[in-house]
Formats: structure tokens, sequence, C-alpha cells
């Protein structure tokens, strides 16, 4: 980030608390906003979007990487999701898959227990390098 460590993550929080707020979730009543900072030094965010067939809900992280690869794409460093107490939450399984494509193994990831790599939040993650492994043989 450029600006110092401490500055970058508070930017991304606001932007995440920021995002919560526009949740549309009348079924669960858990709102959630997501804020990540992009290579080129962008932020990009994204909101929960649920739906009356339950099982179309958008979690927050979808509409962030749908931000990302709008406005120009890169790679994701840094992120954050919060809930309606403005609490960092992890994000959900199928969430850290949709990171995972779009940061990589690095992307720092801000956490309960702390600031921790996609490695750490996503061990043996299944990715691009899988595909290319067979695709190259
Ligand atoms: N949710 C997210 O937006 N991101 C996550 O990573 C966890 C869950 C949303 C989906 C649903 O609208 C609500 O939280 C309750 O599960």
């Amino acid at each position: 980030m450029t600006k110092t460590p401490d500055e970058g993550w508070a930017a991304l929080e606001d932007a995440a608390v920021a995002a919560m707020e526009r949740a549309y979730a009348p079924y669960s009543g858990y709102q959630v906003g997501a804020a990540a900072r992009v290579d080129d030094g962008r932020v990009v965010s994204g909101c929960n979007v649920e739906n009356a067939a339950y099982g179309v809900t958008l979690c927050a992280e979808c509409g962030l990487v749908s931000q990302l690869h709008l406005t120009g794409g890169g790679r994701l460093t840094h992120f954050v999701c919060v809930n309606s107490d403005r609490s960092v939450i992890m994000p959900c399984g199928r969430c850290r898959q949709l990171l995972w494509e779009n940061g990589g193994a690095e992307l720092v990831v801000r956490t309960p227990q702390g600031d921790l790599t996609m490695a750490e939040v996503l061990p043996q993650a299944f990715g691009p390098d899988d595909l290319a492994a067979v695709v190259d043989r």
C-alpha cells in the first residue's frame, strides 16, 4: 500500500463499512461489506445482495470481484470484510476461492486473528496452476 500500513488498512475498513451500509440483506438481516486494495493502488468494494430464492444470494466478495474487473482488472493485494457491527469477519469458503483467483497466495487478508495471507486462510488451494498443469502436458 502507498500509505503507511495503518492508514492503508483504515481506508480499506472505511470502504468496507460504506459498502456494508449499501447491503441488500432482507432475509438474513446480516449485512456485509468487503473492500480490497488493487496492485495499482485503487480500492474496490462490494456488498452482499440477497434474493427471495435464497441460494442465489451474492456475497459481498462477488460484487468486489466484479468491480475489480469492471474497473480495469489487476491483482488484489489487501482485503477486509466487515459486518454491521463493523467487526472484521472471515470470508466464507466459496469467497476464499474467489479471492485466491484474483489475489493468489500473497494476498493479505485482515481476519479476527490478525493479518494472514491467502496461503494461510486457504491452504493447498485449487487454482489456475492446477488447470495449467494438465493443459501443459
Ligand atoms: N456473506 C457475505 O457477503 N460474505 C461472506 O464471506 C460471508 C457471508 C453474506 C451472505 C449472506 O447474505 C449473509 O452474509 C449471511 O450469510
